[in-house]
This record gives C-alpha cells, sequence and structure tokens, in this order.
C-alpha cells in the first residue's frame, strides 16, 4: 500500500480520488485550503496550503514524517470566460497561471525529498485537454493557455526526473461533473477518479513523460 498527496482534496476530482484509494487500503494526504475535507477515515490526514503559498507548502511538507509515494497535482481553477481571447483580464489571466502552473512547480519541488525516500514514487499532474494545440480555442483562454504551460513545465519535469527514478504521468481526467466541469459533463467524479487511478498503477519510467486520458488512451499534445 502506498501514501499518495493529494493537492485540492475537499471536493471534485481529488475528493474521488482520495475515496477511492481509501477504499483500497492506501494512506492519503489530502491538501485542503481551509477547513476539512468532507469525509474522515483514519487513513486519511489532511493538510493545509494554498498552492500560492510556499511557505505554507514548506510547513505542510515538514509536518509529513514518511515517504511520500504519489503526488498528484490535482487543484486548479478555470479563471473566467470572456468572447474574445484579447479581452482576457489581466489580473485573472496571472491567478490562473499561479494556480494551475506555479501550484504544481511549487509543490512538486517541495515535495521531492519526500517523493525521494519512496522505492516507487510517482508524480501526476492533473491537466486538460483544453491544453492541447490541436483542441480548438475555447473562451476560457487564461485556463487553456495554463494548461498548455503546464504540459510543457511536466513535459520538462518528466525528462529530468527521470535520472531520479520518479516517473510523471500528465493526464486529463476527462469532463467531469465537478463545481468546475458542471451538472453537464460527460463523466462523474467515480469514472474520472478510476481512470487518474489505472493511470498511476500503469505508470513506469518506460511510460514516463506522457500526456494521457482518463481512459487510458494516449493524447495528442
Ligand atoms: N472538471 C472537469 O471537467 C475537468 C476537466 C479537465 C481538467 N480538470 C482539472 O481537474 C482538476 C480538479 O478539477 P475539479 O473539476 O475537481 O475542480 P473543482 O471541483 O473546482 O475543485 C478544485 C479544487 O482545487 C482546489 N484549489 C483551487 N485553487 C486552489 C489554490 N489556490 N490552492 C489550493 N487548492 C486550490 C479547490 O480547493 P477549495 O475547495 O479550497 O476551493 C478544490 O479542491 C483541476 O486541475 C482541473 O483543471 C477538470
Amino acid at each position: 500500500m502506498s501514501t499518495y498527496l493529494i493537492t485540492g482534496c475537499g471536493r471534485g476530482i481529488g475528493l474521488a480520488l482520495a475515496r477511492q484509494l481509501l477504499e483500497r487500503g492506501d494512506d492519503v494526504i489530502g491538501s485542503v485550503r481551509d477547513g476539512e475535507p468532507p469525509i474522515r477515515h483514519e487513513r486519511l490526514r489532511t493538510v493545509r496550503f494554498d498552492v500560492r503559498n510556499p511557505e505554507a507548502i514548506d510547513a505542510a511538507r515538514d509536518s509529513i514524517d514518511g515517504p511520500v509515494d504519489v503526488l498528484v497535482n490535482n487543484a486548479g481553477i478555470a479563471g473566467e470566460r470572456t468572447d474574445r481571447a484579447h479581452a482576457a483580464g489581466v489580473d485573472d489571466f496571472a491567478e490562473v497561471l499561479d494556480v494551475n502552473v506555479l501550484g504544481p512547480l511549487r509543490v512538486t519541488r517541495a515535495f521531492l525529498p519526500l517523493l525521494g525516500r519512496s522505492d516507487q514514487p510517482k508524480v501526476m499532474a492533473v491537466s486538460s485537454q483544453l491544453g492541447g494545440m490541436t483542441f480548438p480555442p475555447t473562451g476560457h483562454v487564461a485556463y487553456c493557455a495554463s494548461k498548455a504551460a503546464l504540459n510543457k513545465l511536466m513535459q520538462a519535469m518528466a525528462h529530468d526526473l527521470r535520472q531520479d527514478g520518479i516517473p510523471l504521468v500528465i493526464a486529463h481526467p476527462g469532463w467531469v461533473r465537478t463545481d468546475m466541469g458542471g451538472p453537464s459533463a460527460s463523466i462523474a467524479p467515480e469514472e474520472s477518479a478510476a481512470g487518474l487511478v489505472n493511470l498511476l498503477d500503469d505508470l513506469t519510467l518506460a511510460t514516463t513523460g506522457r500526456f494521457m486520458n482518463w481512459d487510458g488512451s494516449e493524447r495528442a499534445w
């Protein structure tokens, strides 16, 4: 059984992932910004940080004794929708990049020492098909750009972490019925989470650095 650290585990995909991993016997360290996740479990531990706050991330890391086997960078925001790309609000754009790109950079960097203490370390970045350069533009230009940047960052990290024996997968979780995905989305959080767990179970250094769909198929960049 492994220890998973999941960012943004108070709701949505992060919460569904935590539930499934706990059900099959893994340990979960779930990050929330405030309060408690809406589940209690003897193998669930909560840490508190905003992914924009490096001091809080480091303090959470320092509060954990054992190794972290699997880091799931899940927390993210959609930002504003605009009719025209050139009308995107600069402050909103900067916040989306801060949370969706620099957040996973800060968290991964902070937790590398704990991943380094694992026998079988792995990293996942929860990205989006909207970050694919081959995917048609949408009104969420900041979000799309952030996930494209996340993909490129994580591709580079996968390349570098290979020498440390840490495989990394970049995952599109599907269009999921969460606060972000909305009620019309095509799959339930449980279905997405099951797919993400399979991706992590199958992840090895031989498959590191790929952009994968929740259903196990490979995505175009
Ligand atoms: N839903 C979809 O259809 C879909 C599709 C493609 C990709 N994704 C990606 O999947 C991931 C999870 O999305 P979701 O649908 O589960 O979204 P969600 O229901 O809106 O949940 C977002 C999670 O991220 C956390 N979060 C947001 N800003 C944060 C910050 N600054 N610091 C720490 N945590 C923060 C939230 O915490 P609080 O509760 O404190 O706000 C919450 O736990 C995101 O990366 C998203 O881009 C989702």
